[in-house]
């Protein structure tokens, strides 16, 4: 069997439900629920024998240690985090402690572990490590996109901690040679995506007749990549990744956060028209900044596409209106993720960007700003 570290989140529960789609061998899913960990998610896996999910914390080295010699997994993928940079903005603790120190506890168990494999099975064993495009900081517009040779350079909290955990993992291949494989993937989007992240909050506030709101000028530049094409990507780089390399993914579709705000709202004006017959682009908001907000982010995929031979099967048209579909039949989950902690974080994230001056300035189109009254 295989070892997920954060399945109950978006991406390790859309991964774990892929991979048992596709295969028999088991999962063991360790996940300590934090506030973006969801076992509905994993629903349809209740009765399912391959799939073992137990809460724990990564950061306990000792119960990663028993974890692993009970369920002597061949391959761990580690998604766990701390996942949102607006989050490691307000509270940066989490994040080093989650992010840093929890990647250096799995990788001490997972070195104990590995150490004392018989020879064929030390041979065949992983540690895939799953990281962000973030960590190479920000491109100007002319800039080709970041390359697996690109120097790091982290902006944010989030980033500077997964750039950490991406040193150690490179420090524990070329130390203690275990056998690692080390993933750098653009924005995800899909199923199961917390509404605190762009597109799913979009969503959901459009759907809920609230402000949609944009960060400054809203041409920050993403390049969004659908969350299943992610975990195929995942899949090949475990199933054939040279040990010790990087691989960097992407769907080589870059978007300006605000065409993609824009497109949200022509999907949702077509399959779920206002009553009034008003356009949701009615609700764009722009709000203050994000403090150090990346310009733009792309991913130079020419690497896993010419040695694995992955490329994504959604483009971004097809993605996105899959996922606006998803949303629209999945209201119950928006309901229930929609819980008290989630109002607290909307309220201490948007309250004083909305006290500001730019607080009701309406965007028309995708390079033009005009007050509203
Ligand atoms: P998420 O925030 O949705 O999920 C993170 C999961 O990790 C949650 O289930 C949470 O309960 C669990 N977790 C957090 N701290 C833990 C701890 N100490 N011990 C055990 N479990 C813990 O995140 P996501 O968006 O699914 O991202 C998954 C991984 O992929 C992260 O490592 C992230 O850096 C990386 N990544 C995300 C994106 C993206 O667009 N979302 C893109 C590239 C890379
Ligand atoms: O690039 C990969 C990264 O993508 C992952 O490593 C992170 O875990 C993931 O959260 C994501 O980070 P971003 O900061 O790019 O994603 P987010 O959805 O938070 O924001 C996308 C863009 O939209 C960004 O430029 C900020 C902007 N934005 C976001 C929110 C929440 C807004 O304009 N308004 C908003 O309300």
């Amino acid at each position: 069997m295989i070892l997920v570290t954060g399945g109950a989140g978006f991406i390790g529960s859309n991964f774990v439900l892929d991979w048992l789609g596709q295969s028999d061998e088991g999962v063991v899913n360790v996940d300590n629920l934090t506030y973006a960990g969801n076992l509905h998610n994993l629903a349809s896996l209740r009765d399912d024998p391959r799939h073992v999910f137990v809460k724990a914390d990564i950061c306990d080295s000792a119960a990663m240690a028993a974890l692993l010699a009970r369920h002597r997994p061949r391959a761990i993928v580690h998604f766990a985090a701390e996942s949102h940079v607006d989050r490691s903005i307000h509270g940066p603790a989490a994040f080093i402690q989650t992010n840093v120190n929890g990647t250096f506890s799995l990788l001490e168990a997972a070195r104990g572990y590995w150490s004392a494999l018989e020879a064929a099975d030390k041979s065949v064993f992983r540690f895939l490590h799953v990281s962000t495009d973030e960590v190479y900081g920000s491109l100007t517009p002319d800039e080709p996109p970041f390359a697996e040779t690109r120097q790091y350079a982290p902006n944010s909290p989030y980033s500077a901690s997964k750039a950490a955990a991406d040193h150690l993992v490179r420090a524990y291949h070329h130390t203690y040679g275990l056998p690692t494989l080390t993933t750098n993937c653009s924005n995800n989007y899909g199923p199961y995506h917390f509404p605190e992240k762009l597109i799913p909050l979009i969503i959901v506030n459009a759907l809920a007749g609230k402000p949609l709101p944009i960060y400054g000028d809203g041409q920050q530049v993403r390049d969004w990549l659908y969350v299943g094409d992610h975990c195929a990507a995942i899949r090949c780089v475990l199933a054939d990744g040279a040990v010790g390399e990087v691989f960097n993914i992407g769907g080589w579709n870059e978007k300006a956060n605000l065409d993609v705000v824009h497109t949200l709202c022509d999907i949702l004006d077509d399959l779920r028209p206002k009553p009034d017959c008003s356009s949701y682009r009615a609700q764009i908001t722009r709000v203050q900044d994000r403090p150090g907000h990346d310009r733009r982010y792309a991913i130079d995929a020419r690497k896993i596409e010419h040695a694995l031979g992955w490329t994504p099967a959604e483009t971004f048209d097809s993605g996105i209106r899959k996922t606006v579909q998803w949303y629209l039949a999945n209201q119950p989950w928006v309901a229930d993720v929609q819980s008290g902690d989630y109002l607290k974080w909307v309220e201490q994230n948007y309250s004083d960007r909305g006290a500001t001056a730019l607080a009701g300035a309406v965007l028309t189109s995708s390079n033009q700003a005009s007050e509203s009254a």
